[in-house]
This record gives structure tokens, C-alpha cells and sequence, in this order.
């Protein structure tokens, strides 16, 4: 191991943990066979999540024309999956509130990169990669660069003066020959400390490479991956490294390059992509970004 990749581990206990209710949220919405009932007992017992659920569903954009007072009844009007992303939102949301300086980026940029990632990752897996797992890949691209949180101080304390863009062919090299490890793998070594599921962690370690995850993972990592590279298409990306993005080849099974793909499904995967993502920003986000 590398004194970086040392140092990076012994940085991780900084950030803070993810909840419990939402590691087992996680788990509860990995299987299929839940039921949204089934999760009103665990938003009882999480003061902040329940009263972001009664304040989302309260807020005048969701146009309800009574007040609701009742957990379960907002938990049936959201929806499993809104109420898993609201956790989720408000696990990262205060971590990720920090401004990535190594990579010249503002405070929220990582938040807003990992949303709309999160958002591709999931409508890539729903609708390009047959039998792929939605919801997962979405959790997966919500933590995929958090490991950017720890490598943007080494970042800017190593770097002074981070050599030209035209002479950085990609941005994830430059990270292994400067430190000797990547950010992905320090996202990988948090979700493994944070308890996510090993699905999770191996999609988070392999988001940029997909291709070299282990089988069963493969096609979360790929959701991730293109995810991640329609939020940097977006311009939600993370700067320094917004142009560096090179593609694994592994998109080629799932993605035929022709015309149908260039003028019809590239275009209205990218526009549902935006809409979900200011829908989300308008309904289900009302936090102000830290400085
Ligand atoms: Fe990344
Ligand atoms: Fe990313």
C-alpha cells in the first residue's frame, strides 16, 4: 500500500457516518419483495427523516390542499422509492456540502454531480441495460466520488500547480501516477466503511472501469459509469476533471452508435435525465449549501 493510500484510510473517520435508518432502508429496498408499509416503522424512529417526509409532502409545489400530520400517510403518498432518495439526500447532503478545492470546485458541485449522476445511473439501468438494478445503480452513483471528499485535500496540499488540461489525457491516471491510488478507490474503501452493501462497493470501486468488475456487478458499475458521464455531458461535473472522461468499452454491448441512437434515444434519455433531476430539485430539496 502506498503512504497515500495509508493516508486516505486514516482520513476516512472524518466524515461522518451514514444512518442507520438508511443502511436499512438500503437493504429493505434491495429486495423485491417489500412493501411500502414496511417502511413506516423505521421513518417513526428517525426524527429528521420523518420530518422531512412531512415537510416534502407539505411543501406547496407537491399541491396537496390538506395538511398531512401522519408518517404513514406520507410515506404511502411519496413512495418507497422517493423516501429512499430523501434518506439518501439527507445522509450526503451535509458531507457533500464541502467545496472540492483540489479539483477547483464550489461547495454543493459534488452534491449536485452525485444527484444527477445518481438520476442517469438510474434511468440507464432502466432503460439500456436489460435486467440491470435500478434502484441500486442509483444508490451506487449517489456515493460513487465521494471518495473526491479525501482526495481533494491531497489534492490541493500536493499539487500547487495541477499541470495543464491538454496535458492530462485522463484525469484518473493522473490521480494513480501522482498518489498511487484513485479516487474510486478511496469512494470504495468509505462505502466499505460506511457498512453499504458489497454490490454498492463494487460498483462505486469499478465506476470508472466497469468492464474489469467482478460479473455480478458489472452492469450496476456500467449504470454508474454512464450516469456519471451524461452529469458531466450536463455540466455536473466536478471541474478540474470535467473533461477528462474516458469511456470503457464496455458500453459497446449495450450501446449501438447509429442513427437512432444519435437522434432519438441519446437525446430523450438525457432530457428525462435533466426533468428528473429539476423535479427532484424542486420537490424534494429544500436545503440551503453551506459555504
Ligand atoms: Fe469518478
Ligand atoms: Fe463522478
Amino acid at each position: 500500500m502506498t503512504d497515500f493510500a495509508k493516508l486516505a484510510r486514516s482520513r476516512l473517520h472524518r466524515l461522518p457516518p451514514i444512518s442507520t435508518t438508511t443502511l436499512k432502508l438500503i437493504e429493505l429496498l434491495g429486495n423485491d419483495d417489500y412493501q411500502t408499509g414496511d417502511l413506516v416503522p423505521l421513518i417513526e424512529t428517525d426524527v429528521s427523516l420523518a420530518a422531512r417526509c412531512l415537510t416534502t409532502v407539505n411543501a406547496p409545489v407537491f399541491g396537496l390542499k390538506r395538511s398531512i400530520a401522519s408518517v404513514q400517510h406520507a410515506v404511502t403518498l411519496l413512495g418507497a422509492r422517493a423516501v429512499l432518495d430523501l434518506a439518501l439526500q439527507l445522509s450526503v447532503r451535509g458531507t457533500y456540502n464541502k467545496a472540492l478545492t483540489g479539483y477547483a470546485s464550489s461547495p454543493d458541485d459534488l452534491y449536485k454531480h452525485s444527484l444527477y449522476s445518481a438520476i442517469g445511473a438510474r434511468l440507464v439501468a432502466t432503460r439500456l441495460i436489460p435486467s440491470a438494478k435500478p434502484q441500486q445503480a442509483y444508490t451506487a452513483a449517489l456515493f460513487h466520488d465521494v471518495g473526491k471528499l479525501v482526495f481533494s485535500e491531497f489534492l490541493s496540499e500536493q499539487v500547487t500547480e495541477p499541470p495543464p488540461p491538454e496535458q492530462i489525457t485522463h484525469f484518473l491516471r493522473f490521480e494513480q501516477s501522482m498518489f498511487g491510488i484513485d479516487h474510486a478507490a478511496v469512494s470504495a474503501e468509505i462505502a466499505l466503511e460506511w457498512h453499504l452493501p458489497d454490490t454498492l462497493v463494487q460498483a462505486v470501486a469499478y465506476h470508472h472501469h466497469p468492464g474489469s468488475a467482478p460479473a455480478a456487478h458489472r452492469k450496476t458499475a456500467l449504470a454508474v459509469h454512464l450516469g456519471d458521464m451524461f452529469a458531466m455531458m450536463a455540466g455536473f461535473g466536478t471541474q478540474l476533471d470535467n473533461m477528462h472522461y474516458e469511456t470503457d468499452p464496455m458500453i459497446d454491448e449495450y450501446v449501438t452508435r447509429d442513427r437512432t441512437w444519435e437522434m432519438q434515444v441519446l437525446p430523450e434519455l438525457l432530457l428525462a435525465i435533466h426533468e428528473e433531476y429539476q423535479t427532484v430539485i424542486s420537490k424534494f430539496d429544500h436545503e440551503e449549501p453551506s459555504q
